[in-house]
């Protein structure tokens, strides 16, 4: 029986040596260390062999399933081991290697002009308004009405303004001058605001014209304030966004809401006042629309215009972003081509 037993041994120790995967191991575990395995067998038949012999046997059976389970074992480690490599070698990771390019978020120019010019005017003194009284989706009475505009005026037709279909009157504010009427409504002079906001325009889109757009609206009502004060902002304003170098123009305008009113144009960028497409041949081009508030639209929110006077203006964002880098066409601000935005 003992020879029997280590006939077994050298069996299991010469398969398991020569076994060449986990699952040629799984089944050496099997084939010697199951119940059915021909070892335990041996222990089970240990009741026929002689007493005085059966410690010596029992023990030895022991021994060499042991043996055999130890080395088992050890190969399945060895296995685990060249699997756990080659897993890792397959997901290695250079940390050397220059990464893929992933581009980063940037700065809209819109975003940054309009910052700017922000800070401009907050050094001039204005402030910026609360965002409740700039809404994009306005009734008529706050875009037009209040400001002056008749009710036959151009401006009010479906061809110009986003009207709603489902509510009466309520449309997408085609300008900024909406939060003057709003902010006079809700706070006494002196009042000093800037407020820059989205305004929308039913208009076929071109390189000059989106249907979307930005403005910058400006109201200074208090004692005492004159075209003076107007011109000395407007132009400190220039001075500070272009650089002193830019020639400008005051040009006399007409808006319902102010009296006198004008416009402010500064010398084409393209062609530098020689004339050219960009500026449909007159060297000019307008940046922005000003003048004294009229009279009406102080009574109107109950202003008492014998007391008090005031200058508003308006500018058009993309039009003063596209003068300073010598942009030609608007529609590249809503098209997020990152070759565009990342030259700011
Ligand atoms: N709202 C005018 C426009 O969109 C611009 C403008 C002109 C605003 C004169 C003003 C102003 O505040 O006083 O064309």
């Amino acid at each position: 029986m003992e020879e029997k037993i280590l006939q077994i041994k050298k069996e299991a120790l010469t398969e398991i040596e020569q076994v060449k995967n986990q699952k040629e191991l799984d089944e050496i575990r099997n084939k010697y260390l199951s119940r059915a395995s021909e070892l335990n067998n041996l222990k089970k038949g240990l009741k026929d062999v002689a007493p005085e012999l059966r410690p010596k046997i029992g023990a030895l059976t022991n021994e060499v399933s042991k043996e055999i389970e130890a080395l088992v074992n050890k190969k399945a480690e060895e296995f685990y081991q060249i699997e756990l490599n080659k897993k890792l070698e397959a997901e290695k990771i250079d940390v050397t290697l220059p990464s893929t390019y992933e581009p980063y978020g940037h700065i809209h120019p819109l975003t940054k002009t309009t910052n700017e010019i922000v800070e401009i005017f907050e050094m001039l003194g204005f402030s910026l308004i609360k965002n409740e009284y700039s809404p994009e989706v306005e009734v008529e009475k706050y875009n037009f009405d209040l400001l002056n505009v008749p009710k036959e005026h151009p401006a009010r037709d479906v061809q110009d303004t986003f009207y709603s279909k489902l509510a009466k009157n309520v449309i997408l504010r085609s300008q900024t001058s909406n939060a003057q009427v709003r902010q006079m409504q809700n706070s006494r002079p002196p009042i000093k605001i800037i407020s820059p906001g989205r305004v929308y325009r039913s208009e076929s889109v071109s390189a000059r014209k989106n249907n979307l757009f930005h403005q910058i609206e400006g109201l200074y009502v208090d004692k005492n304030v004159t075209f003076g004060d107007l011109k000395g902002v407007l132009n400190e304003f220039i001075r500070l966004y272009f650089g002193s170098s830019r020639p400008t123009r005051f040009r006399n305008s007409f808006f319902p809401f102010t009296e006198p009113s004008a416009e402010v144009d500064v010398q084409c960028i393209m062609c530098h006042g020689k004339g050219c497409p960009t500026c449909s041949g007159t060297g000019w081009l307008e940046i922005l629309g000003s003048g004294m508030v009229d009279p009406n639209v102080l009574r109107a929110v109950d202003i008492d215009p014998d007391v008090y006077t005031g200058f508003a203006f308006g500018m058009g964002i993309e039009r003063l972003t596209m003068l300073k880098y010598a942009i030609d066409d608007i529609r590249l601000f809503f098209n997020n081509d990152i070759r565009f935005l990342n030259q700011f």
